[in-house]
Parts: structure tokens; sequence; C-alpha cells
């Protein structure tokens, strides 16, 4: 098997840039927390969604993102978005803050609740038009991972991969973890040919991140 490159995503060109830019400055607000599929709002726009691990850094990205510090609660504690969270962003996107998947600090019967919610909305959101598979830049995919690329894959949801947290990780890790991201990608025929390295902390690749949302209008 030839693995496909995928490759770093370029910078966006300047008028890409300048459509992303505008999107996550203009009106973003907070819609509604959905704790089963039947809540879920009419889909009507454009959905892009931040699914991960615990802890990932889902929310603060979508902080970022957007340059409002409090508007998706980040927290220390895996396991703290335990909603599907939608948000609007302008008027033709919802924005959709996952609960992590994996570890999470709550009771038993209440995670699998909120697992079961997320898989189904992964498998079943039919306007789902991307969904952002965020892996910590320093650990790489994990069999968590490759379970939620497999449902995408089996539910024919793209999926773009986003590296985090990538003030964290040593220059002489970062082609390593790569290689493996890589690797693991090319065994999803629904992952989308490249691959997003971003910081909530630094600010790099949220330009890019931006552009390639405002880009799926
Ligand atoms: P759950 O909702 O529990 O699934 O977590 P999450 O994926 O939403 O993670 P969250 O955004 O709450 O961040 C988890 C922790 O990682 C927080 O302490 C953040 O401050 C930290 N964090 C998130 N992004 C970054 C980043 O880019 N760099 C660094 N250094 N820390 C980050
Ligand atoms: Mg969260």
């Amino acid at each position: 098997m030839t693995a496909l490159p995928f490759p770093l995503a370029d910078a966006p060109e300047p008028d890409a840039a300048e459509r992303g830019r505008k999107l996550f400055a203009g009106p973003i607000e907070f819609l509604k927390g959905v704790v089963a599929m039947d809540g879920l709002p009419p889909d009507d726009r454009v959905e892009i969604c931040f699914a991960g691990r615990s802890n990932v850094g889902k929310s603060s990205l979508i902080n970022a993102l957007t340059n409002r510090k409090g508007l998706a609660r980040a927290s220390n504690t895996p396991g703290r978005t335990q909603e599907i969270n939608y948000f609007t962003l302008g008027d033709g996107h919802y924005l959709v803050d996952l609960p992590g998947y994996g570890y999470a600090e709550a009771p038993v019967k209440i995670v699998a609740r909120w697992q079961s919610l997320l898989k189904t909305y992964l498998a079943g959101r039919a306007s789902l038009r991307r969904a952002f598979v965020l892996i910590d830049a320093r650990h790489g995919v994990k069999p968590v991972d490759e379970e939620i690329m497999s449902l995408l894959d089996g539910a024919a949801v793209t999926f773009e991969a986003v590296l985090t947290k990538a003030d964290k990780i040593k220059p002489k890790d970062r082609e390593r973890v790569l290689a493996q991201v890589r690797q693991s990608l090319a065994r999803h025929p629904a992952a989308f040919p490249e691959i997003l390295l971003t910081s909530s902390e630094t600010g790099e690749g949220l330009a890019t991140l931006r552009a390639v949302v405002a880009g799926l209008a």
C-alpha cells in the first residue's frame, strides 16, 4: 500500500484568509446544548464539528478561533463538555463542540450516555459537512481515535485531522508524530488529504483553519 502524503495544510491565499477572518470575527452565539438526537436544530446551515479525546483542546480551539475566551467552556478536567453544544457563526454556519471521547472524570453511566449520543450524532447527522478530528500533537492517534475515524468512514463523513497543542511539541518529536498520524489517516477513506497543525495558545494554524471552514460555505 502506498501511503497518501497527507501534507500539512499550506497557509491560505490572502482572499481565502480574509474570508476566514471575516467569518470568525462576525457574530457567534451559543444556540443550545443538545442531549438527545431529537434536540438537534434544523439542518439548515453548513455544519462542522470538533471531535476528539477528552482534554485534547476542542473547546479551547473554538474559543481561540473566535477570539472569545469564555464562549466554549474549556477546562483542566477531562470530560468538561458533556453536551453537543451548538454555536451559530454568522448566518450560514453551525459550529459544534462535542463531548470528548475516551477517559472522562464523570460517573460511568453518564459517560456511557454521552458517548453513545456522540457516536449517533457523528454517524447520523446528514448535514454534517466536515468533522475536525483533533489529535494531541504530542501523543498522535490513539485507539479511540481510530474507532471514531472508522465510524466516520462508515458514515461517509469527511473528516480532517487537526493536531492541537503545537506549542507543546518539541521540533525533534514533530516528524515522528506526523508520520504516525499519516500512517493512520492513510487507512481511512473518509480522511481529508491534509493535516492542520494548531495551537490555541500561540494562534499557530488558526488562520488556516478559519479559511478551511469559510471555504466550506
Ligand atoms: P473535553 O470537553 O473534556 O472533552 O475537553 P476539550 O477537548 O474541550 O479540552 P479543553 O479545550 O477543555 O482543554 C483542555 C486543557 O488543554 C485545558 O487546560 C486547556 O487550557 C489546554 N489546552 C487546550 N489547547 C491548548 C493549546 O493549544 N496549547 C496548550 N499549551 N494547552 C492547551
Ligand atoms: Mg470541551
